[in-house]
């Protein structure tokens, strides 16, 4: 038999998956997201040959072109941004059933024509087809696309079997409380919520997938993984990265709306989640939704607040001289918009009562980098107590999610010789060198689970409502007192130093990554 030389992850999927034929039409087909991001998932599907045999991709889009046109850009983005380059054989394959549909997305008539373009494609195949649609369009236009797939009767399809309509959205979803409670009901009248997947693209990532598998297929972790032994977890997702030409949105959303109440929460909701009863998404999702109910409201105000909010500064990233937040483009000079965030969070239950979560998230830091590091409390002194002999550290379990994907345990070790002398050292994992370095982007994953219906790595209705039921009073907070509270800090450094002090309170430190 031929060997498999393919990467772990795809051996295991293309042994137990496969999508029924499927059309995923695109809304906001000239947008970022779609060049750089899901027609180079969708090609890196068909290299690794997970896509279904009868696979078509429609683009909808506001601005009008010929199919020839769309073809010739998603072409041109699987050269600029696929990881493995084009390979034309492979590409013509998904090019002849590439379309274009343009049109308004309050349109119902454009609805109509890009409803009889899939029916035509199945009249043509001789089979139903099941349809996923990708909204990756701005926020504003969600509700007019939902209604309109639902006027058009492209909800409904096929309903009682695997070929039911699905339906993607892309984040922001809402940017509050009420707008994501209003959005999931606009959703819930056109679909059932066994249709719906809602996007963190973190969950994509291979790294954090791991997170569940270190966690629950080992039993070493377990016994420890509660307020006995942990001191406290510091979850990090820093960018180097500033705002780029991105500032419009930007000012909207912040830090926290962009990465904290989404992709920081979900590593959080993962790492202190009970054991799920089994890998179903129903099950994973049930204690997600547990954990984040359980996390105390935040205190804010102007006395031991959980918060710390800040903005970048011009400084020096990787040597070179980069602008602050308020001299970036599309940026308001008086603007009010957060960068970064450092919170404290307790989670009031069983295992982690008195254990506090620290999460930071950022932009223009010192370096990318996302980790989540377990600290576990320190053994008793009687036999070793710090001294100059003895340089002890917590022993801390850091899962890497990037860039250097791995897991690190730090332990307190002998140095050789014939005095008793310590110093930590590092026991360390990496990916690359075990798996090699070819790991599906996050996106693949994705779209490969939307299509075959797995839900596991999207986030459910109620989800996002309970993790906006945490951010939500923090904002109403913030938009009374506008510039009370924001800190700032210069770009190429791991944030303010108020962030800092809200560790030192409780006499911890953030790690360094
Ligand atoms: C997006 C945010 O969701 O995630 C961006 O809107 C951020 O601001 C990006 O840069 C980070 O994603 P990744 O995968 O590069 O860590």
């Amino acid at each position: 038999m031929a060997q498999d030389n393919r990467h772990p992850f795809l051996q295991g999927l293309s042994k137990h998956r496969g999508a029924p034929p499927t059309v995923i039409t695109i809304f906001g087909a000239s947008g970022d997201l779609c060049k750089r991001k899901l027609v180079p998932a969708i090609y890196n599907l068909a290299v690794d040959n997970l896509l279904p045999a009868d696979f078509y991709l429609i683009g909808y889009g506001r601005k009008p072109m010929p199919d020839a046109t769309f073809r010739e850009l998603a072409s041109e983005s699987i050269s600029k941004f696929s990881r493995r380059s084009l390979n034309t054989e492979i590409w013509d394959r998904i090019e002849q059933n590439t379309y274009y549909c343009s049109g308004g997305y309050d349109e119902l008539e454009a609805f109509k024509n890009l409803s009889a373009k899939i029916e035509s494609i199945e009249k043509e195949l001789g089979r139903d087809v099941q349809s996923v649609f990708y909204i990756s369009t701005p926020p504003s236009v969600f509700e007019p696309i939902i209604e309109n797939i639902g006027a058009a009767g492209l909800a409904i399809r096929h309903q009682d079997s695997d070929k039911h309509t699905k339906v993607v959205v892309e984040k922001p979803f809402g940017k509050d409380l009420e707008s994501a409670r209003h959005l999931n009901r606009v959703i819930g009248h056109v679909f059932q919520e066994r249709q719906v997947y809602r996007i963190d693209h973190y969950l994509g990532k291979e790294t954090v997938q791991d997170l569940l598998v270190q966690r629950f297929a080992n039993s070493i972790f377990e016994p420890l993984w509660n307020r006995q032994y942990v001191e406290c977890v510091q979850i990090t997702v820093a960018e180097s990265l500033g705002v780029g030409t991105r500032g419009g949105y930007y000012e909207q959303s912040g830090a926290t709306r962009d990465m904290i109440q989404n992709h920081t929460m979900q590593l959080l909701a993962l790492t202190a989640m009970e054991p799920p009863v089994s890998l179903d998404a129903e099950a994973i999702r049930d204690e997600k939704v547990k954990l984040l109910k359980a996390i105390k409201p935040l205190r804010f105000g102007y006395e031991n607040s959980d918060v710390i909010r800040a903005q970048y500064t011009e400084g020096l990233i990787d040597g070179e001289k980069v602008p602050g937040y308020k001299q970036e483009e599309g940026v308001s000079p008086s603007s009010e918009t957060e960068t970064f965030g450092a919170f404290r969070l307790n989670i009031s239950n069983w295992r982690w009562e008195g254990v506090p979560f620290y999460l930071r998230s950022g932009k223009r830091m010192a370096r990318r980098v996302t980790e989540i590091a377990i600290q576990f409390k320190r053994p008793p002194s009687t036999l070793f107590s710090e001294n100059e002999m003895f340089n002890l550290e917590s022993n801390t379990l850091t899962f890497q999610i990037q860039p250097d994907e791995g897991s690190t345990v730090l332990l307190n070790a002998k140095i050789p010789g014939l005095q008793t002398r310590t110093q930590p050292v590092k026991m360390h994992f990496k990916y690359s060198a075990t798996f090699g370095s070819n790991t599906p982007e996050a996106y693949e994953r994705l779209v490969l689970d939307a299509m075959i219906g797995d839900g596991t790595l999207f986030i459910r209705g109620d989800e996002t409502e309970a993790s906006w039921s945490l951010i939500t009073p923090l904002h109403e907070f913030w938009a009374s007192e506008k510039e009370r509270g924001m800190e700032n800090y210069v770009s190429g450094s791991w944030g303010p130093l108020a962030a800092d002090r809200l560790l030192w309170d409780n006499g911890h430190e953030w790690r360094r990554p």
